[in-house]
Parts: structure tokens; sequence; C-alpha cells
């Protein structure tokens, strides 16, 4: 297996409620697990930041899928790479909300600056998931 990571940025199509995230959720949860895919998705104020972990070609398969989704729009990949462990490997698809003070608060100006800065070891679009993470009732 080719272990890859794939990190997108999405804007929400219309409001999601909450019972609309739940759906999602126990949708994506039960597909990821039995097709050994890991990850995080945070909802950030009306926009989708998602984290997909596993086989290369089932995360493109998957990316693939969920860009056509009609309840977002705006797929923009910040990034796709090799990875030798999973960040999210307990993680059938973890979810947190965030908001965009949460951006400021973390240091980032706003969501492009994940997908024009990339240097260092860990990407900044990661940096960020983390930060919300630990710092959030994440479910
Ligand atoms: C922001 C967002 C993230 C999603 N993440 C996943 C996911 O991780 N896994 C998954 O199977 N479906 C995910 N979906 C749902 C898929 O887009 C799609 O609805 C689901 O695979 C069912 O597809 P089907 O209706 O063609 O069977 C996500 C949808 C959105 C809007």
């Amino acid at each position: 297996m080719s272990l890859s990571q794939l990190v997108y940025l999405s804007v929400e199509a219309d409001s999601f409620s909450k019972n609309d995230l739940e759906q999602l959720l126990i949708g994506a949860r039960k597909f990821n697990s039995t097709h050994d895919i890991s990850g995080f998705l945070v909802y950030l104020d009306g926009m989708f930041l998602q984290c997909l972990e596993g086989d290369k070609k089932a995360i493109n398969d998957l990316y693939e899928h969920i860009k056509c989704d009609f309840r977002h729009k705006e797929c923009q990949l910040v990034f796709e790479k090799a990875i030798d462990e999973r960040v999210f490997a307990d993680w059938s698809m973890g979810f947190t909300h965030a908001s965009k003070d949460d951006l400021e608060k973390y240091g980032f100006k706003s969501v492009s600056d994940f997908v024009t800065q990339n240097e260092g070891k860990t990407h900044p679009a990661l940096v960020f998931m983390s930060s919300v993470i630990n710092s959030s009732n994440r479910f």
C-alpha cells in the first residue's frame, strides 16, 4: 500500500445544520472505516478543511467523489503527499468546529495561508488542524 495524505478546502453550498453534519459524518465514517481511510474534518464558519489519509488511490478516488458532492463547492486541493505514518490514525473521520477567529488565534490571516505557505516540516494546514483539535471538543 502506498500511504498518502490529502488536504483540501471547500465552501458549503447551503448552510449545514447540526443534523446535516451528523448525517455526513455517519456516512463518511462508515465508508472510511471499511476502506482503511482515516482523517479529520474541520467545519470552519461555513468552510470545510478536510484531511484524508490512506492508500493513495483510495483517497484520490474518494476526493474525486467528494468534489462532486452538491453540498459544498470550490474544492481546492491544499496538498497531497506520501507519508510514512498517519496523523489521524485513530479517526475514521474526526470532526470539530472552528471559527475564523481561530485562524488569527493560531497565526493565520486567512485560509489562503494554507494554500500559499508550505515551508517547514509540518504543513500549515495541519498545524492549524492540530491546534483547533487540541483546544476543542472533537467528536
Ligand atoms: C465536506 C464533505 C466531506 C465528506 N467526507 C467524506 C468522507 O470522508 N468519506 C465519505 O465516504 N464521504 C464523505 N463525504 C460524502 C460524499 O461526498 C458522498 O456524499 C458519499 O460518499 C456518498 O456518496 P453516494 O451518494 O454517491 O453514495 C463528504 C462530503 C462533504 C460535503
